[in-house]
This record gives structure tokens, sequence and C-alpha cells, in this order.
């Protein structure tokens, strides 16, 4: 059996630690903790935890819970790897009861592609998507 649970309570969240994680996170680094604040605050997020209480991973969902959802911040703690806790984060929130009419899930990933296809992910159509990227001085310490 698992030896850690999933749980979407706000309140679990360990902040302190996830802003640890995501200002060394590649898509974020040098995030303020502020920032990190008002994201999850605005978010429904997912963490998983250990039976201790000890955050081990987090996901967030960035959505209006009824048409469109942008999973990111997807990060599990280097000693809970490999053990399925992202894909199991990734299923539950495809599945959460609040996000089933949704008609469009992203995301963004450097190399984590295998993590997400099995939960019905597939590549974008680069003729139709666009994005924009404001300074990173406006969210970071290191911009
Ligand atoms: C990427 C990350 C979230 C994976 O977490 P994890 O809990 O170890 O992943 P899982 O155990 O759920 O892996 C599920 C599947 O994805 C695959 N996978 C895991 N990490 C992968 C990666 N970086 N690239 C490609 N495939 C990956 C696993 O091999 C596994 O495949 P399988 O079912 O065929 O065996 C974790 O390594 C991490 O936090 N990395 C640093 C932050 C990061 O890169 N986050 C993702 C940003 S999009």
């Amino acid at each position: 059996m698992a030896d850690w649970l999933l749980s979407t309570d706000p309140a679990r969240l360990d902040l302190d630690r996830i802003h640890g994680w995501l200002s060394t996170a590649y898509w974020s680094p040098g995030v303020r903790r502020e920032i990190v604040e008002r994201a999850f605050a605005n978010s429904l997020a997912i963490g998983a935890y250990a039976p201790d209480g000890e955050q081990l991973a987090v996901a967030r969902v960035v959505t209006d819970r009824a048409t469109f959802a942008w999973l990111c911040d997807v990060f599990v703690a280097p000693h809970a790897r490999g053990q399925g806790i992202a894909r199991a984060m990734v299923n539950s929130l495809v599945a959460d009861p609040e996000l089933t009419t949704l008609r469009r899930w992203m995301l963004g990933t450097r190399d984590a592609h295998g993590v997400y296809a099995a939960c019905g992910f597939a590549p974008v159509d680069p003729r139709i998507f666009m994005d924009h990227k404001p300074d990173p001085a406006r969210w970071s310490n290191q911009g």
C-alpha cells in the first residue's frame, strides 16, 4: 500500500516547503513568497502527504471550474519520486467532481511528458496556441 495520501484541503498546504520547491524549479526561479501564496489562494491545489503529515508533493490547477484549467506547479520532493505520486495527483485532479464540464486542460512541460501522456494530455497544435511571458522581474527575486 502507498505510504502517502492525497488531499485538496488548502489548510494542509505547507507553503514554506512549496515556496522552497518552486523558487528552485526551472519554471519559476526565485519566485517571491507572496506570489506563491496568492497563486495557491486562488487555485485548486492537491498535495501528497506522508502519514505524519509531511508534504511530499504538490500540484496546482488554475481554473474557472466550468470550462478551462491550466495544470502547473507539479512538484514531488526528491526522496518521494518514482512512486507514482505525480501521476496520482494529476489523475485525481482530472477526475475532480468540480471539473467535470471542462472543455480543455492545458499544461507546459520541458521534459516530463511521460507523467502526463497517460492522464490524457497530448502535444498542442503550434498553429493555434500563443503565449506571452511578462518580464520575470515582476514576480522573481532573480528577475
Ligand atoms: C517530474 C516529477 C513531477 C515526476 O514525479 P514522480 O512522482 O516521480 O512521477 P511518477 O512516479 O508519477 O511517474 C509517472 C510516470 O512518468 C514517468 N516520468 C517521471 N518523471 C519523468 C520525466 N521527468 N520525464 C519523463 N517521464 C517521467 C515515470 O517514469 C512514470 O512512467 P511509467 O508509468 O511508464 O513508469 C518529479 O520528478 C519532479 O517533481 N521533478 C521536478 C519538478 C518538475 O520537473 N515538475 C514537472 C514540471 S511539468
